[in-house]
């Protein structure tokens, strides 16, 4: 950050996206071994067909952080900031974003954002609110490493969760060409309890409430987003959703009117990343060549807490 003359944005842009995954792959047959379920059975329900396992949330993150930076073409200097969410820290303290900092060879601010699925778009318009503060560029990044909170033996939560990582390094944009154009987040604490995790514990899900109040978040978040914006859903050329199960997915769609071929999904290889499943979208989004100048980009979280975060991007 420039100390003399700060300067004043007025809008936010991405500049350098990357992702990780860890090599290890656990496929839907290999699940077999371990609880009575089908590869059939979990694609057809889920639309999952394998999810990453090994690593560590740090060490994911800081490995696709590196990538982001390199692709923006910023050193260690120029990151003002490390905003990290995460529902699989390497400890419960402290945080994991200043290990992450330190391994890039930083020297800034560094914390967690803890908002479960929702986390990396909570932190997407944290980051904004610090870009309009001053700073210029700031890494959002989301990491998981779910395998160590996850039962393999158990069938109605085993099938669903990976590990992965996907970061962002996001700048401000004086000029506003790119910028975030309406946002909604929210939660409901009454729901803590369909879906969560004990100290040393492992996931717990109630998943048929999981999936109702997931679809009501969505649209619910969708509609608030648009109408900040000004926006109906025809104006948005590309929803990068969180994804848990496809279904969710194609229920949310059916009552927003989105299709799916504006739809960026990666669940079929990686599962539920949780926190990193937005930004490693983004990432594919961009490989695909699906993302140009003026395009309007909805970022959709929605999970544990009930938590739910969406935002509006204009590409620059
Ligand atoms: O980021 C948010 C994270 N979580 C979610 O979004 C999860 C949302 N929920 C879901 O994705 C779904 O509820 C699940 C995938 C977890 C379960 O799918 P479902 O369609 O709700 O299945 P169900 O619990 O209604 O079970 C249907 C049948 C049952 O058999 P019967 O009673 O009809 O004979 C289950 O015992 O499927 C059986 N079943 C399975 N069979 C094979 C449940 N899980 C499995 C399984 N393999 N893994």
């Amino acid at each position: 950050m420039n100390a003399q003359a700060p300067i004043i944005p007025t809008g936010l842009r991405i500049i350098g996206v990357g992702s990780a995954l860890p090599p290890k792959i656990l496929t839907n047959d290999d699940l077999t071994a371990t609880m009575d379920t089908s590869d059939a059975w979990i694609r057809e329900r889920t639309g999952i067909g394998q999810r990453h396992i090994g690593g560590t949330t740090s060490g994911l993150a800081t490995e696709a952080a590196a990538i982001a930076m390199e692709r923006a073409g910023v050193g260690p200097g120029d990151i003002d900031l490390v905003i990290l969410a995460t529902t699989s820290p390497d400890y419960i303290c402290p945080g994991t974003a200043p290990a992450v900092a330190r391994d890039l060879g930083l020297d800034c601010g560094a914390f967690d954002v803890s908002a479960a699925c929702s986390g990396w778009v909570y932190g997407l318009t944290v980051a904004r609110g610090y870009l309009l503060q001053g700073m210029e560029r700031i890494l959002v990044i989301g990491s998981e490493t779910l395998d160590r909170i996850t039962d393999y033996t158990d069938r109605g939560t085993g099938i669903l969760f990976g590990n992965g990582a996907g970061a962002a390094v996001v700048q401000a944009d004086p000029g506003a060409t790119a910028d975030i154009v309406g946002w909604d987040t929210g939660a409901d604490g009454n729901y803590v309890h369909i879906l969560y995790s004990e100290h040393d514990g492992v996931l717990q899900m109630d998943g048929k409430e999981v999936f109702r109040q997931a679809v009501k978040a969505i649209v619910r978040t969708t509609e608030r987003t648009l109408a900040m914006a000004g926006m109906t859903i025809d104006d948005v050329d590309l929803v990068i959703p969180h994804q848990a199960n496809v279904r969710i997915l194609e229920a949310a769609w059916k009552k927003i009117g989105f299709s799916m071929d504006d739809t960026i999904q990666i669940l079929e290889r990686t599962g539920n990343t949780s926190g990193a499943t937005i930004p490693m979208c983004l990432d594919q989004a961009l490989d695909d060549d699906r993302i140009a100048a003026g395009d309007h980009v909805l970022f959709l979280g929605f999970g544990a807490g009930m938590t739910w975060a969406s935002a509006l991007m204009r590409w620059g």
